[in-house]
């Protein structure tokens, strides 16, 4: 009896404690944190969170506790911002506090933190002012960004005519000429598509991508939860990681080369432009132009530029095949603008309202990055209502704008209707934001849209798509909807117009 009373003394004591300490904690903290559901110890909201659809789990939440809310992703706290509003009010109006990039664990192991993508402050500032320029200027060399296109298109063209209308799975020739955009930007040159030095390169990257698998992305979506232990356990992620290890090898390896016959009157490239960069800077000891910089810069443009927007031109051919009455209706707007006798060009889209709203459709469809890559605020930032802790990660959602049902309504389906007015012409909007927006905006933004325009006509002006399966069947939904949303394997044939 006595003994039960001590212990209910006891326990009383605890919450009393647990109380005290609560209040005092909420005191301290003064303003309102975001709210959001209950976490466990260690591994967070993972109950809350479906794995295989991560961006539907998050809509759910947001209709639950606002536009504004907090999540535990294992141990890692995160603001999710969910819709137009926020994400513009966030990236736009509060541009420079929430600049930072919030480095999720297999991000920062994969691009390390000193390149573009994941540096922050003014290393970052340096690299991206530079690397926008550079490709901005680059009419160095012979040919202009827009020229090397239209000759990669020319390659990727004549080798779909030599698979004599054989059903393939067309993604490793989507790589391959993408890749070949930024190589050529970067290396100097584009490669022979059976080059080995190339094909290993790809492979290491894409073609054997740990990522075409539906588990392989879960399992590296699961080391963002809780990358120690994962560090220790074999798996897809092991193999990513060692691969980007062997690129940046092969990266080092053309610095060097490039070192050695640079001719600094007559930069040939990006690298070329960077070691000016770096003769320029010499003195400084606290340059960011170092080879180490270089290196991740590179890297980083390569990693960035080819996976995207080889998705989306492959997920793009997808989804058209579903359609055929709307590739019609760009092949009968490609035979009025640009004819048989000459290829696409970026002047053509002004003139090509049908095809425009197209592309930007798939673009939004495809929601290739739902969460955006994740942002941070640099500083302690008052959002809203809300207090956001300075270095807080934060997902401004890409998928809540570009799914927004009242700017596109049935955002669900496919309809370039999305992108045109009554009368035919491009309708703009402010909501398509594939690429981001504010100081973070992606920058291969200018780069990609080219590509994906010229790709795009260059191939269905030369051919028809025909599908192995009755059209009607084609399932245009994600794999897996995770940090990225990829299409589900398919074969085509291509049809010689
Ligand atoms: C369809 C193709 C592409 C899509 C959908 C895409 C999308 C994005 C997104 C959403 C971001 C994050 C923006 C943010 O943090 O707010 C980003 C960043 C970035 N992208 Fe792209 N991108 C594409 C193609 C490219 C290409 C071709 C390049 C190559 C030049 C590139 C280079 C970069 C770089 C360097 C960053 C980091 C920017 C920074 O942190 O300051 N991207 N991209
Ligand atoms: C990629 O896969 C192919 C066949 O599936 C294989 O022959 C090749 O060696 C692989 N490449 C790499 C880099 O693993
Ligand atoms: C694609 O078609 C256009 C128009 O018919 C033609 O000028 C061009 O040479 C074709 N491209 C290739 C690589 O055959
Ligand atoms: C087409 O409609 C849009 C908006 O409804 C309008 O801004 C534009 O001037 C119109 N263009 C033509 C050529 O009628």
């Amino acid at each position: 009896m006595e003994l039960l009373g001590m212990t209910t003394i006891f326990l009383l004591v605890c919450i009393a404690c647990l109380l005290l300490f609560a209040s005092w904690r909420s005191i301290s903290q003064k303003e309102k944190q975001p709210p959001g559901p209950i976490m466990l110890p260690t591994v967070g909201n993972i109950l809350q969170l479906n794995p295989w659809n991560l961006p539907e789990s998050l809509k759910k939440l947001s209709e639950k506790y606002g536009s504004v809310f907090t999540i535990y992703l294992g141990p890692q706290k995160v603001v999710v911002l969910y819709g137009y509003d926020v994400v513009k009010e966030a990236l736009i109006d509060q541009a420079d506090d929430f600049s930072g990039r919030g480095n999720l664990p297999l991000l920062k192991k994969l691009f390390q933190g000193t390149g573009i993508v994941t540096s922050n402050g003014e290393t970052w500032k340096q690299l991206r002012r530079f690397a926008l320029t550079t490709l901005r200027d680059f009419g160095m060399g012979k040919k202009s960004i827009e020229e090397r296109i239209q000759e990669e298109a020319n390659f990727l063209v004549e080798r779909i005519r030599n698979t004599h209308e054989r059903p393939f799975n067309p993604g490793s020739f989507v790589v391959h000429a993408v890749s070949n955009i930024i190589c050529s930007i970067i290396f100097g040159d584009r490669f022979d598509y059976e080059d080995k030095k190339f094909l290993t390169l790809i492979d290491l990257l894409e073609e054997n991508n740990t990522l075409q698998n539906s588990v392989q992305t879960q399992v590296c979506t699961l080391y963002n939860f809780f990358p120690t232990v994962m560090d220790y356990l074999p798996g897809p992620h092991q193999k990513l990681i060692k691969n980007v290890d062997k690129v940046n090898e092969f990266t080092l390896e053309i610095i060097e080369n490039h070192q050695k016959t640079l001719d600094p009157t007559c930069p040939r490239d990006f690298i070329d432009a960077f070691l000016n960069k770096m003769e320029q800077e010499k003195g400084n000891s606290h340059s960011d132009f170092t080879v180490e910089t270089l290196t991740r810069t590179t890297l980083d443009l390569f990693l960035a530029g080819t996976g995207t927007t080889s998705t989306t031109l492959r997920y793009g051919l997808l989804i058209l095949q579903k359609y055929p009455e709307i590739v019609e209706k760009i092949q009968k707007e490609i035979d009025g603008v640009i004819g048989r006798d000459r290829s696409p060009c970026m002047a053509d889209r002004s003139q090509m309202p049908y095809t425009d709203a197209v592309a930007h459709e798939i673009q939004r469809f495809i929601d290739f990055l739902p969460f955006n890559v994740p942002h941070t605020v640099i500083k302690d930032t008052k959002f809203r209502d809300y207090f956001i802790p300075k270095d807080t990660i934060i997902f401004p959602m890409l998928s809540s704008v570009l799914h927004d049902s009242k700017e596109f309504p049935n955002p669900e389906k496919f309809d370039p209707g999305h992108f045109l007015n009554a009368n035919g012409t491009f309708k703009k909007s402010d909501y398509f934001m594939p690429f981001s927006a504010g100081k973070r905006i992606c920058a291969g933004e200018g780069l990609a849209r080219m590509e994906l325009f010229i790709f795009l006509t260059a191939i269905l002006q030369n051919f028809t798509l025909k599908s192995v399966v009755d059209h009607k069947d084609i399932d245009i939904s994600p794999l897996v909807s995770t940090l990225v949303n990829m299409p589900r394997p398919y074969e085509v044939s291509f049809l010689p117009r």
